[in-house]
């Protein structure tokens, strides 16, 4: 069968031309999908074995100068409670957090004009100076190549940014005006050059993706090779203009986890809290798919109900003050268990 074909290319090759994206997206089944996951759980295996990798996830500002249409922190929602953390918080999360087991901390937050370049670096060179053996990730968006320097040069040594899209008409259509394709992937790049373990991703099923869409989202990252990749369903916000959208589809979702592992088997690949919050088995079921990562949320439980990206978020509650635990019994339970490392990319191999 064709759709077998392409697989069969994607993995001997890691690559496909657009069409061959297009084509082996749409052909998805359950078939096809069961089929690219036993292939991408296999290809994880030979780098990663059965160890899930943990990020705590600390976030730290919703306030944002930005105005993403799908983001429920996007400055024109007047009803989202804005809160900032002290340094002095920030520094008490990974406390905690080491205790807990974790060994790279994700900072993450709106374009807060606030944390500028004097007040980040500070943070960034504390937490290092208190826990020396953890990673930093910072997932703060588009900046300077100054700043992005000056972060790195600090101890930051991972960033996300998700491109969002590879599509100019789509970003268009997600984005506002002041907001370009072309700066984003300028960013990244930079990001890249400087030193970064860099991560992109995109959201699955956000108003205006098609196949064809999303085949440039692989092609972009075949070409790109970043050390990771979220993805994770798109969701309705209800303050946001896409609050009638329809949400992203779980069964897509871990067809194109799939793919990912296939395209690129060293990528970390995280089960995001978006694929749990559209299916309470989500993150398992991402693992299953061939994700290798999950991001615990670390922030204070105060502060959680503000930081609303889309509708019914979870890990929100007081229940879930120990989300490395749930998390922990949740991998146990489909037999991977969660690492107290660093969890850096592996070197990719060379094909079998
Ligand atoms: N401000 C930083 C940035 O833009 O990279 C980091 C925070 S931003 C909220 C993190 C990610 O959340 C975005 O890259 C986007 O893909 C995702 N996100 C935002 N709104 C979402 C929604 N309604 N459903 C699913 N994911 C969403
Ligand atoms: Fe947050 Fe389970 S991971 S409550």
């Amino acid at each position: 069968e064709r759709a077998l074909v392409l697989l069969d290319k994607l993995e001997r090759e890691r690559g496909l031309t657009f069409s061959e994206y297009a084509e082996l997206i749409d052909a998805e089944t359950e078939a096809l999908r069961k089929e690219a996951a036993k292939r991408a759980v296999r290809l994880r295996k030979q780098i990663y074995g059965d160890q899930v990798f943990t990020r705590g996830l600390i976030e730290f500002t919703s306030y944002c100068k930005n105005d993403c249409h799908y983001c429920g922190l996007q400055r024109s929602n007047a009803e989202a409670e804005r809160y900032r953390l002290s340094e002095e918080d920030i520094l008490l999360c990974c406390k905690e957090g080491y205790r807990l087991g974790f060994r790279t901390f994700v900072l993450q937050g709106g374009e807060d004009p606030y944390f500028n370049d004097d007040r980040l670096v500070r943070i960034v060179r504390a937490i290092k100076a208190q826990h020396p053996d953890c990673a930093i990730t910072l997932s703060i968006g588009e900046r300077t190549h100054e700043s992005y320097q000056r972060l790195f040069d600090a101890g930051a040594e991972r960033y996300l940014l998700r491109h969002e899209t590879a599509d100019e008409a789509h970003y268009r259509k997600l984005h506002p005006a002041e907001l370009s394709l072309r700066h984003r992937l300028d960013c990244l790049e930079d990001l890249k050059r400087i030193g970064y373990q860099v991560g992109c991703g995109f959201m699955v099923g956000s108003p205006g993706q098609t196949v064809e869409t999303l085949a440039e989202d692989f092609h972009f990252i075949q070409e790109f090779k970043p050390a990771m990749c979220g993805i994770g369903p798109f969701i309705p916000q209800h303050a946001t203009v896409f609050r009638d959208e329809k949400q992203g589809d779980l069964h897509q979702t871990l067809f194109l986890l799939s793919l990912l592992r296939i395209l690129q088997p060293n990528l970390l690949l995280p089960a995001t809290t978006a694929l749990g919050t559209i299916h309470p088995l989500g993150r398992e079921m991402g693992i299953q798919a061939g994700a290798n990562v999950v991001m615990p949320n670390l922030s204070p439980v105060e502060v959680r109900k503000k930081y609303l990206l889309y509708d019914n978020k979870i890990c929100t509650g007081d229940e879930s003050a120990a989300c490395r635990s749930c998390l922990n019994r949740r991998m146990e339970s489909i037999g991977y268990r969660l690492t107290e490392t660093r969890g850096d990319v592996k070197p990719l191999p060379s094909p079998s």
